[in-house]
């Protein structure tokens, strides 16, 4: 996936659903239908801002039985490199955009024989689409939703509506939390658990089902959030021959394509393993935030994923 493969769409519907998080609903610029996806899909969408160009991945909330339109929700982040504030401020119903085609990096399993699903905040997007998908199926599950307080609880309706009875929400103002023991001691054998939402939550969770001797292979988990800042530095782009600088608050792979030149990817948080680039040479250090490559692939200095590293050093040389 790179740029060249979007598609246009237009902003039909905005609402804001709480303080925080606005609600966008995203038809077909030429009115056709959209591309197929699967509950957990995600797509990127393109922001052409003022000074630079934005593209950040939302989970899709809308039924996948309905292609006629997209639905996303965008919480405002304080910490935005302008992506957020972008959506919140300059988007009208009747803005055009461009986004990617929908991907899943975050499936239900489908011989699992239950499924724990874990929500925090905004990290609900992608169970709302899920929650069709496991309407079709025969395996149980349920839903865990935390969040900051009943106004900051986003699409509570849709929820109660899909999951019923399966639903169970936590409020922080109400000091109400999950009890990640308790859920994740006693599930059946062949359960999934699948968690969206704070890095803190999702680390607790992976911890916690470690602890309990789940198979990684049963722990799936979702996070999007900015690529992290660093030293600033300069690459060298050996088959384009340009020369990029990366200034500290934009990564590696957001510096290639301000230069014009394009580099595959589908989640642009270092899972995909979709911008998988060869590193020629260096002469620092690589400083690889990615949850793709190896231990071993990252001390070899050979790869780099740079929609989430970087490096220090004063040589870089890459293979695009
Ligand atoms: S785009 Fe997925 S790992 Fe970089």
């Amino acid at each position: 996936m790179n740029d060249s493969q979007t598609l246009a769409v237009i902003v039909t519907a905005i609402e804001q659903v709480t303080p925080l998080i606005k609600h966008f609903t995203l038809a077909a610029a030429d009115g056709g239908a959209l591309p197929a996806f699967s509950g957990g899909s995600h797509i990127i969408v393109v922001m052409q801002g003022s000074l630079r160009t934005h593209r950040n991945p939302y989970s899709l909330l809308s039924s996948p039985q309905r292609l006629d339109s997209y639905e996303i929700g965008v919480r405002r982040m304080e910490e935005s490199r302008g992506g957020s504030h972008f959506m919140h401020d300059h988007l009208k119903v009747g803005s055009r955009l461009e986004i990617a085609h929908p991907v899943n990096l975050f499936g239900l399993d489908k011989v699992a024989r239950k499924h724990v699903l874990i929500a925090g905040g905004i990290g609900i997007t992608p169970f709302l689409a899920q929650l069709e998908d496991l309407a079709e199926g025969t395996a149980p599950y349920e839903l865990h939703y935390a969040v900051r307080s009943p106004e900051h609880a986003a699409f509570i309706r849709r929820l109660q509506d899909r999951a019923g009875e399966r639903l169970r929400l936590y409020y922080d103002t109400a000091d109400q939390s999950i009890d990640f023991d308790g859920l994740l001691s006693a599930q059946p054998l062949g359960t999934h658990v699948y968690v969206c939402g704070p890095a803190g939550l999702i680390n607790r969770v992976i911890d916690t089902a470690r602890r309990f001797g789940w198979p990684d292979s049963h722990v799936h988990w979702e996070k999007f959030s900015a690529p992290p800042v660093g030293d600033a530095f300069d690459v060298f782009l050996a088959r384009t021959q340009r020369s990029v600088h990366v200034p500290p608050d934009r990564s590696l792979m957001e510096s290639i394509e301000a230069a014009g030149v394009e580099v595959p990817y589908l989640c642009r948080g270092g899972v995909c393993g979709f911008c998988e680039t060869r590193v020629i040479e260096f002469d620092g250090e690589l400083v690889h935030n990615d949850h793709f490559l190896s231990a071993a692939e990252k001390s070899s200095g050979k790869r780099i994923m740079p929609c989430v590293s970087r490096a220090r050093c004063t040589r870089l040389v890459l293979d695009l």
